[in-house]
């Protein structure tokens, strides 16, 4: 019964074993990826092409009893879709050939098509829906607005965040325009995933954690909220549950929780023992072993997965992740290891 482990625990009710899923499951680590991404020639050609989005969703469920499917894509279709010019420059990532750096930019930026400009995401997810044919449930995701912004606003990586903090403090107004254009857009490209098969969702807020606690409430928190009060149930009538992860975001749990979303991703600086107290049992928390614990040999890596069980308790409600993705060097053999390890220790 492991195609609904996942779901089910999302819902916070009793599971016969832990379920688990790994934040970049479909990525650099696996090498069967990185020859169909040397076949498509650039990683957005993965993206916008529905059949090979749907085999690289498949490939680490081939090797690993994984408990869900996340949609091979990226947060950057949106900020591609709105005309930015996404593109990736080895070594140092994602890049835009238009940032925004002046309010007049920001102006003229708007909610994409979503049909003429990211339906091929609706068409990868149809696809993989049908590919997976009801063993395996499927995970829709977006950036949050905050994230999403602060890519447009640098331009790339940013190890300062020089731009998006001098517009946040200079512009606050400015930035909330664009907030507001961004929770538009996911929120409608959140609903067409769900509408095209998404059976869970998760924001991804990888830069909340460097907002101060009340720019965190203001600029990133209150967005991802509008967007989880927005979000659609599912063909059948179902509540599609909303999964918030803000990497950095453990000091602010009690505030996300109380957001209306389902579940919150903890990172690995996160202490699951605390955050189960803080949250109590308004939400199901995902994660959170240490994604360089996969470096590790498989012994330690099973110790570790114990440790991490025994933090997160016996409360229903708890999806085994890691804190953060998987890197490109882990053994793919470290990741059986780590899979059969969560469902054997997580028993109950
Ligand atoms: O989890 C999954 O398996 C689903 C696919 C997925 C990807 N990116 C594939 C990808 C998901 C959920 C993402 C989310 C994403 N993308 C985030 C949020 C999660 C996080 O890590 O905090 C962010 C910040 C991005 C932006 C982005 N896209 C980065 C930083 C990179 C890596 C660039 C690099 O050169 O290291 C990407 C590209 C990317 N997205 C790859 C994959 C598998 C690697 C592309 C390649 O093949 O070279």
């Amino acid at each position: 019964m492991s195609h609904d482990r996942f779901l089910k625990a999302l819902r916070r009710e009793p599971v016969d074993t832990v379920p688990i899923w790994i934040m970049r499951q479909a990525g650099r680590y696996l090498p069967e990826y990185r020859r169909l991404r040397e076949q498509a020639g650039s990683f957005m050609g993965l993206c916008q092409n529905p059949e090979l989005a749907c085999e690289v969703t498949l490939q680490p469920l081939r090797r690993f009893d994984l408990d869900a499917a996340i949609l091979f894509s990226d947060i950057l279709t949106i900020p591609e879709a709105m005309g930015l010019g996404l593109h990736f420059i080895p070594g140092s990532g994602p890049h835009f050939h238009h940032p925004l750096r002046t309010t007049a930019a920001i102006d003229r930026i708007t909610v994409p098509d979503m049909a003429d400009d990211l339906g091929y995401v609706a068409d990868a997810v149809r696809l993989i829906r049908r590919e997976l044919d009801g063993k395996t449930p499927l995970i829709g995701f977006a950036g949050s607005p905050w994230t999403l912004a602060t890519y447009m606003v640098e331009g790339g990586p940013s190890k300062t965040y020089q731009h998006i903090k001098a517009l946040l403090y200079n512009e606050p107004q400015a930035l909330q325009q664009l907030l507001d254009v961004l929770a538009r857009s996911v929120t409608a490209y959140l609903n067409m995933q769900i509408a095209a098969g998404a059976q869970a969702v998760q924001i991804f807020d990888s830069w909340g954690g460097v907002l101060t606690p009340q720019a965190y409430r203001e600029f990133s928190l209150y967005y991802m909220q509008q967007i989880v009060a927005r979000l659609e149930p599912a063909p059948d009538g179902s509540t599609v549950p909303a999964i918030l992860f803000t990497k950095g975001g453990g000091a602010w749990l009690q505030d996300i929780a109380a957001s209306g979303c389902h579940a919150i991703g903890l990172d690995w600086m996160t202490d699951p023992r605390l955050a189960r107290a803080q949250v109590g049992d308004r939400v199901a928390l995902q994660g959170n072993l240490d994604p360089a614990a996969l470096y590790a040999r498989p012994p330690i890596i099973r110790a570790q997965v114990a440790a991490t069980l025994d933090a997160f308790g016996p409360a229903p409600g708890h999806v085994f992740n890691l804190g953060h993705g998987i890197t490109p060097a882990v053994d793919p053999e470290h990741v059986a290891a780590l899979v059969d390890a969560v469902h054997e220790y997580g028993r109950t």
